[in-house]
This record gives structure tokens, sequence and C-alpha cells, in this order.
């Protein structure tokens, strides 16, 4: 069986990808499998990587890469549309995309649609659930009316805000006591997040989150414990173990996941009461069949301290998959290991 690992893309994610994709593709079992290392430089040009996995990281494959094309311009493999009553390039080539992309442009329904159209089986959710699951507002949405309970927040558009700040600051502050979250609508890995304590920590949160999407999210702070749960299947989902994140910042931001002293801990199993893991299990099914996910997906909580009541608060179909991230640990303590669950993905792809 013959897959390509698409990694990097043009996200604020890139170098998550490249440690993600470095990871995935060492675990893949290559009696099984030939693997097509297929890069995506961060201005968005698609280049095929023959070189050795460990400079894929660094990101010094794409200048290997970058050689590779000049020396075969006619290699046009990557040509992903079929042509002309033929299959693409790419689908003779290969059996299954495993795109190793976090955020927009990877994790968020259009390489899937491309994937889709070009008639190439994928690893993880369809356009759909990717789409979904990207839009942190229409997430909550869906969420509220599968009955899950999601914390208060508003949405305020970039235009909005631009055009009048004042008005946007009364909405907030009407709504809302300090500390608040305030986030882009479509980035992961907390790019662009932040927490206000004040109205000028507020308008400088709203023009950093503005930078990054023409949507907003305002957040509610729920003072609580970050729990995550990991979901892989299609029609028949099983959750795994919950796993608890221990933040050595003030939140998980994105220097703390992944450029960190290593302070910030994951403890798996969440040493919580066993009926609030159930409980965290069973809405982690729920809210993955609620966006028509399929694949894998990691579905994050907040379990509050005082009430002790639980939030969902987002679910990443393509989460973070160094052997050091929390969706495959999460597994190996449900009794899968990373090379099992790999295998499992493209199974699941392909079935
Ligand atoms: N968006 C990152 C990769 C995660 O959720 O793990
Ligand atoms: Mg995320």
């Amino acid at each position: 069986i013959n897959v390509a690992v698409i990694f990097g893309g043009k996200s604020g994610e890139h170098e998550v990808s490249l440690m993600s994709a470095t990871s995935v593709i060492k675990a893949i079992d290559k009696k099984k499998y030939n693997v097509l290392p297929l890069g995506i430089t961060k201005e968005g040009s698609w280049m095929i990587y023959n070189g050795p996995i460990e400079k894929i990281e660094s990101g010094e494959w794409e200048v290997a890469a970058k050689k590779q094309l000049e020396q075969n311009p006619n290699n046009n493999i990557l040509s992903i549309m079929p042509l002309g009553g033929k299959k693409s390039k790419l689908a003779e080539l290969v059996d299954v995309v495993f795109p190793v992309l976090h955020g927009p442009f990877g994790e968020d329904g259009t390489i899937q649609g491309l994937l889709e159209m070009a008639d190439i089986p994928y690893v993880g959710a369809g356009v759909l659930a990717s789409a979904v699951g990207m839009d942190k507002v229409y997430t909550k949405q869906i969420f509220k009316q599968a009955g899950l309970p999601v914390g208060k927040y508003i949405v305020i558009m970039r235009k909005d805000f631009r055009e009048n700040k004042e008005t946007a600051i009364r909405l907030v502050e009407e709504n809302f006591q300090y500390p608040i979250f305030l986030k882009p609508a479509n980035l992961g890995s907390s790019v662009g997040i932040s927490k206000a304590h004040n109205r000028e920590e507020l308008i400088k949160g709203l023009e950093m989150a503005a930078k990054h999407d023409r949507k907003m999210l305002v957040e509610t702070f729920i003072n609580g414990r970050e729990i995550e749960c990991a979901v892989l299947g299609n029609d028949d989902p099983k959750a795994s173990v919950a796993g608890e994140i221990l933040p050595s910042h003030e939140f998980y931001d994105y220097n703390a996941k992944y450029f960190d002293d290593g302070n910030s801990k994951i403890v798996i199993p969440a040493n919580i009461p066993k009926e609030k893991e159930l409980e965290i299990r069973e809405m982690a099914v729920k809210a993955y069949t609620a966006i028509d996910c399929s694949g894998l997906a990691r579905a994050d909580f907040f379990l509050e301290k005082e009430t002790m009541k639980i939030y969902i608060n987002e679910v990443n179909t393509m989460p973070g998959f160094t052997k050091y991230s929390m969706y495959p640990l999460l597994w190996k303590e449900t009794g899968l290991s990373y090379d099992q669950l790999i295998d499992q993905l493209i199974g699941l792809a392909i079935e």
C-alpha cells in the first residue's frame, strides 16, 4: 500500500506539522506500506521529498526538495486532478493520503475537498467535520444543539471592531467579567489567542486576534482543569481514557505547547473521579458524532474546579501527533501503541 504523508502547509502551525509528520513517517510499518513524503511550503508550494526524515523538522527538506524539482522539471506526479478520463498522477502512485497538517488549509476541509475531487482516500475527518471543527463558533453552535455544555461566548466581527471599538468593548464588558479569552475563530495551537485581565488587554487582544481572522470569539474564563480525550473510528467511534494538561504558563499557549522548557505536563490517565472520566468519554463521542467526524479527533474539556461541571471546549480533527503528543499517548494508555494507531488510521481511511 502506498501512503503519501503530507506535511508543512500554509498555516501558523506549519512547524507543528513538521514535528507530527516526522513521528508519523517514522512509525509507519515499512513492510506493509511505502511512504511518499510530500511537503507543502509556507507559501503553499507542493514538493516531493525523498531525503532523510531527520531533515523535515528543521525545514532543511525544502532545499533538497527544490533541488530535486529543478533536476526533474517534468516530474509532474503532483498533478492531483484526473485529466482526460485518466486518474490523476498522484492517484496512480498512492492508495491513500495521510494529511498530517494542522490548522487552516489542512485541518479545515480544504485539502479534504481537494482529495475528494481527486478521488484519493485520506486519513481523518471529511470536509464537513473538518470545516466545523476548525471554526470555533460553528463548533460551539453544533455542540449546544447536541446538548453538550459549552462556556459562554460571543462573536465579534473584525469589521465591526475596527469600525467601532467602543461598541465592541461595551458589548464585551456588559456580558463578561475579566479575565476573558480572545480568539480568532479559525486557528489551532492557540495561535492569536490571548487572555485579557482589563480593558487595555482586551483591545490589544482583539487587535491581535483580528490579524488572524475576520471572525473573533470572546469566551468566558472557566476556572477549570484541562482534560482531553481521544476518539478513533468511523461509524462506531471509541473514546480513549482521559488525560490532563498541567500548563506551566497561565494557559496552555503556543510556546508552552511546543517550545517550552518542558514544564507543561501531561498526566495520563487524568487523576479525576471515575464517574467524571466516564462522562467525559461519553461527551467526547457525542461531540465527535455531532460534527459528523470520522477517522480521529481529540476532544478538549474543562472540568470546573469549584462545581466539578464539565464543559467541552473544542475538537481537533488532526491533533498534534508527535510521540509526546496527547492524542497518541492517550491511545497508548488505552492499549494501542503509536504504530498500531497509525496502522488503524490508515485502515479506517481505506475501509
Ligand atoms: N492544533 C494542535 C496541533 C493540537 O490541537 O494538538
Ligand atoms: Mg486546537
